[in-house]
């Protein structure tokens, strides 16, 4: 099925769904976006930063380069911003084609991200060319379980109808193996569970990939 962002109900009931969800992700991710987001330098690029979930992890006077094609975002990320005195520059681009030079960025940031992209490794590519020798790209992705257990046969039977309703969500990415295959000089990753509002939005990996 093939699945792209902005559709115009799809894509705003994305945009509000993110939202409501917003006091949950703190809850289920904080202490690890803390973690991960510990000294970030002054300006970043977020790759799919939705409704901006990971502004209140920044520090006051960031300066974020989103690359968000879901247009439908644009309002509540950018009331985000405000709220958290982010300054936010949007590229209404796929992480996929990314409009900026060859290691020109200190860090990138992206969280639940890869399960949603047309290529998950032509995002990690373009995030490793932009980056600088030295520079960090720090995710969280949910993904998917061993192959074989009840929860991944749940995944790929909940994939079609999911990734429909969340334009382009796959329960079932191995993005860790996305992400340890790209190149990078080293990569600290962590696979972790924990309880999360939808059971086959689990297992995760969290962690830091350094070019
Ligand atoms: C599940 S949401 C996660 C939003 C946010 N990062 C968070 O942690 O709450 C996935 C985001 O990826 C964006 N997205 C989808 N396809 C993309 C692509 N090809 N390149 C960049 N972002 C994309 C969506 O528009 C959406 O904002």
């Amino acid at each position: 099925m093939s699945v792209t962002v902005n559709n115009p109900i799809r894509g705003r009931f994305q945009s509000w769904f993110l939202a409501s969800l917003d006091s949950i992700f703190h809850r289920i991710y904080g202490q690890r976006k803390i973690a991960l987001t510990h000294n970030m330098p002054g300006t970043i690029v977020e790759i799919g930063p939705g409704t901006g979930a990971n502004f209140r992890y920044y520090p006051a006077g960031t300066n974020v380069i989103a690359i968000e094609p879901n247009v439908q975002m644009y309002d509540r990320l950018t009331r985000k911003a405000e709220e958290h005195n982010i300054n936010l520059e949007i590229r209404g681009l796929k992480g996929e084609s990314i409009d900026l030079d060859d290691g020109s960025v200190d860090f990138v940031a992206s969280t639940l991200v890869l399960c949603s992209v047309d290529d998950p490794a032509q995002v990690v590519s373009e995030i490793k060319r932009i980056l600088k020798p030295g520079g960090q790209y720090m995710f969280i992705e949910h993904v998917a379980a061993p192959t074989g257990t009840w929860l991944r046969k749940l995944q790929s039977a909940v994939k079609p109808p999911w990734k429909y309703t969340f334009e382009g969500c796959c329960p079932d990415r191995e993005s860790w193996i996305v992400i340890e295959n790209a190149g990078f000089h080293s990569v600290s990753l962590e696979h972790f569970d924990m309880q999360s509002p939808f059971i086959h939005i689990r297992p995760h990996i969290a962690g830091i990939a350094t070019k």
